[in-house]
């Protein structure tokens, strides 16, 4: 949130969009892979990727297993590096180390299939760690804002238990609020229902279209046709490292263009 240059100072509305920085400048794409490329060995997983993202966005990346959704995303964060190409956060090539990358890191919330809590800490604590120690914030604010986030994601009642008390769906929920309290300009998802009894994925899908309501820009790697219906902006396919489809939901569900596509839709859509 640096060089804004907006005039709307008055604080009632700086309070209504705490949750999406950067959104009042909507013509610079957010997120911005240009020709990426990466192996892992031999294995060419990441091939010519070209793919924006703009501010407010939801994309929803789907595809079959081992095609490099989760290499993608985490590329987006720098967790993985690349072989070559572009990729930009908000006009901004991704640092390499340091500070600047621990910054990106914090722009950039990543939300995984396991809940990846500190076990040894309270649901608050979880919260606010990366609060106090990274964002040097006052401890008393810090958890202020971080029951104020863990009651939007409905689990402030939690809040003194240990990740281990709490059901897989509150678990991932609480990751999400985590996520939120660095204020993330993207959040990325990878599959973050899948380790959920089914009877808890709704309430996380939940959190995730109210978030996708409030503006917030995000990319989803998921396997719940629901919800990309419901909260796509987009629909990228992925097969074989390559993206084969980028398509609005509808047009990506009722006329898949090529084979994979097809083949991936007839095998999700009939389970
Ligand atoms: N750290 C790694 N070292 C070597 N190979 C890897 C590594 N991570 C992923 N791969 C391989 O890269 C390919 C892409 O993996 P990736 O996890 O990105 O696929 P995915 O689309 O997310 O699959 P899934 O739907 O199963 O999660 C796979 O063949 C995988 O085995
Ligand atoms: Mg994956």
């Amino acid at each position: 949130m640096r060089s804004r240059t907006t005039s709307t100072t008055s604080p009632s509305k700086a309070k209504l969009t705490p949750l999406v920085p950067g959104k009042e400048d909507p013509n610079r794409p957010l997120v911005e892979l240009t020709h990426v490329e990466k192996h892992f060995g031999a294995l060419h997983v990441l091939k010519d990727i070209n793919l924006t993202v703009a501010k407010g966005e939801v994309l929803v990346v789907v595809g079959p297993s081992g095609s490099g959704k989760s290499t993608m995303c985490r590329t987006i964060n720098r967790l993985e590096t690349i072989d070559s190409g572009d990729i930009r956060i908000d006009g901004k090539p991704l640092p390499q180390e340091g500070k600047e990358l621990a910054n990106l890191r914090a722009e950039v919330g990543m939300v995984f299939q396991s809940f990846n809590l500190f076990a040894n800490k309270t649901i608050l604590e979880n919260v606010t760690l990366a609060l106090i120690k990274v964002r040097h914030m006052d401890k008393k604010e810090a958890e202020q804002l971080a029951m104020d986030l863990l009651a939007r994601v409905g689990v402030d009642s939690q809040a003194s238990k240990m990740p281990s008390q709490l059901s897989g769906g509150q678990q991932q929920r609480v990751a999400i609020a985590r996520a939120l309290a660095m204020r993330p300009k993207v959040m990325l998802f990878d599959e973050p229902t899948s380790a959920l009894d089914p009877e808890m994925v709704n309430e996380v899908l939940d959190v995730m279209v109210e978030l996708a309501h409030e503006g917030m820009t995000m990319i989803c790697v998921t396997h719940e046709m629901g919800f990309a219906r419901k909260a796509a902006d987009r629909i990228v396919f992925m097969a074989d490292g390559q993206i084969l489809e980028e398509n609005t939901p509808d047009e990506f569900f009722e006329h898949p263009q090529t084979d994979r596509a097809k083949d991936f839709l007839s095998k999700i859509l009939t389970h």
